[in-house]
């Protein structure tokens, strides 16, 4: 099903009258005003392409996980404005892993202790790299990089954060950066469909628990959930990534 049509795209496009570059993806047919525009910063498309071509070779994981932290902060009653904010600076999320082997990132053989600790430095590598105490977009996106693997529990890392101590934008991040890492094909194993991922979320599995998730947020994502399929069905060329 074509969920966005070219023309929509190019009038979003010429709408936008400035020099960042564009995201947008649709709701669905019968919801096409409903369309989000990020106007994702042309550098932090830029420096998302970067970290991905390191990491899978695109950057559909970070648009998609953009997306996502949009519709989810919405559904949690952030106005649109500060929602946007979220999803711009939350591309960036894995910008760290720039700072992190590629023979790592990309090795399909089970991952030795050491391996595991270089991974989990991208954080706070992260952080480092988008560290701007005055540029307050740039800032929360450093933020978010640095918390994002944080959990409710107090279970994740880098610095083992409980419930609210966890910065809300790095709370919502983490839930949309879970689902779509569950959903993509990995090098060590294939992608989970959409049902599966959910009970995974919800119920738990061997790595992953709903303990890891602010209770709001868990359930606030539950409602979203068609629409978190719908972003991860849709191909990204779809996606109407492009400059004004
Ligand atoms: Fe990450
Ligand atoms: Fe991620």
């Amino acid at each position: 099903m074509t969920i966005l049509i070219v023309a929509e795209i190019s009038a979003t496009l010429t709408k936008n009258q400035h020099p960042d570059y564009t995201v947008v993806l649709g709701a669905g047919l019968m919801e096409r005003k409903r369309m989000i525009d990020l106007k994702l910063p042309a550098t932090f498309l830029c420096l998302a392409r970067a970290e991905a071509s390191k990491d899978f070779g695109t950057s559909s994981h970070e648009r998609r996980v953009a997306a996502l932290v949009y519709r989810l902060a919405r559904q949690l009653g952030l106005p649109a404005g500060k929602a946007r904010q979220l999803a711009r600076a939350g591309i960036l999320h894995d910008i760290g892993k720039l700072a992190v082997p590629v023979e790592v990132l990309q090795k399909t053989a089970p991952l030795s202790r050491e391996e595991v600790a270089l991974i989990k430095t991208h954080s706070s590598a992260g952080h480092h790299i988008l560290r701007m105490p005055r540029n307050a977009l740039v800032n929360l996106a450093a933020e978010i990089a640095l918390h994002h693997h944080e959990r409710f529990d107090g279970s994740g890392y880098p610095n083992g954060l409980v419930a609210d101590a966890i910065p809300l934008p790095a709370q919502i991040t983490s839930i949309c950066d879970t689902y779509d890492a569950l959903r993509e094909d990995r090098p060590y194993r294939r992608g989970i469909p959409h049902d599966d991922t959910m009970r995974i979320i919800v119920n738990g599995d061997n790595r992953t628990k709903p303990c890891h998730f602010a209770p709001q947020v868990l359930s606030a994502f539950q409602v979203i959930s068609d629409q978190a399929k719908m972003i991860f069905d849709t191909p990204i060329e779809q996606y109407a990534i492009g400059g004004a």
